[in-house]
This record gives C-alpha cells, structure tokens and sequence, in this order.
C-alpha cells in the first residue's frame, strides 16, 4: 500500500487527538494521504475550513511529510476520484460508529467501485473523543488537555475566552 493515495475525509472541527492519531497511523501505510476537509456552510462550523486548514497543518509532526491538507466540497467519491486516491480511510471508534458509516461506505463504492473504503482504529484513550464533545467542554470551561493538538487547544481558549 506505500504507493498508494489515500483520502481522509471529515468535519475536523476541531482536529482530535483521535483524528491525529489516524493521520499518524494512514502516512505510516500509504505513499500520500490527504485529510480533506469538507466545505460544509450547513453545518455552521466554529472554526472557518482556513483556520481547520492551518491548525491540522500545525498539528501534524515532520515525520508526516506524506500528508497533504486540502478542502472540498459535493461528493468524496467524486473528489476522491479527482485525487486519484484508492483508498478512503475512515476512524471507527465504537461499534455505535459502524452503521452509518457502512452505509456510507458501499454509497461511496456505488459510485466509485474501484475505490475502497478502509476502517481504522484509534488508539483505545482516544475511543471517546469526538469534536463535538471537545467543544461543548472548552465552551464551558472545562479541561481539554491530551483531547486535542496544542495548536488546536490554544485555538479554542481563544475562541471561548
Ligand atoms: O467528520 P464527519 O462529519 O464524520 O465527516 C463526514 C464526511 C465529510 C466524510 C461526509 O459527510 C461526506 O463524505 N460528505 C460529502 C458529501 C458526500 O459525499 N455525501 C455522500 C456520502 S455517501
């Protein structure tokens, strides 16, 4: 798989130690993984998709050269087709996570078969993270040490302060 190009699609809003550690663990197996973030106004991000941009872009450590951040926007099977990726990689944390997620997965494999879906494991302290929880305890004050990047933490004290 080394030569291969992998697509990390999501929200991202904020990055994760949960989806750190999936980046980590794609570049080490893939040749080129891109973490795209979708341009989603519906959803009415706190971070704008630049600053999602420029806090995975700081977040990620040297050792993962192999990994490009971008943005897109309609459908991943046809932006993964544009990127040439074979692979889409998708976090699974816990069996509740599954039933969407294949049910997007053989969507994605309807409309682009010879891309493949690949599910991988966080590392079991971060099983129950998610953005959205991150979030709602920094806009109340509490602690998100080890929840998140430095960069990302810094970013939402600020956000929240
Ligand atoms: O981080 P998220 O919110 O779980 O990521 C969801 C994401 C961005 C992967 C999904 O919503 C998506 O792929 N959206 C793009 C539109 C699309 O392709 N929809 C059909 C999916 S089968």
């Amino acid at each position: 798989m080394r030569r291969a190009s992998a697509i990390y699609p999501g929200t991202f809003d904020p990055l994760t130690n949960g989806h750190l550690d999936i980046i980590e663990r794609s570049s080490k197996l893939f040749g080129r993984v891109v973490v795209a973030i979708l341009l989603n106004p519906q959803k009415d991000p706190l971070f704008t998709v630049e600053e999602r941009c420029d806090l995975i872009r700081a977040s990620l450590s040297p050792s993962t050269d192999n990994v490009e951040v971008d943005v897109f926007d309609g459908l991943l099977a046809d932006y993964a087709n544009q990127q040439s990726a074979e692979v889409i990689i998708r976090g699974i944390r816990a069996v509740s996570d599954y039933e969407y997620e294949l049910q997007m997965a053989l969507m994605n494999r309807r409309l682009q078969p010879e891309i493949e879906t690949l599910f991988m494991i966080p590392a079991e302290r971060y099983s129950y993270l998610s953005s959205g929880l991150v979030r709602e305890i920094a806009e109340h004050g509490g602690s998100i040490n080890g929840l998140v990047p430095g960069p990302v933490e810094d970013a939402l004290h600020a956000h929240f302060k």
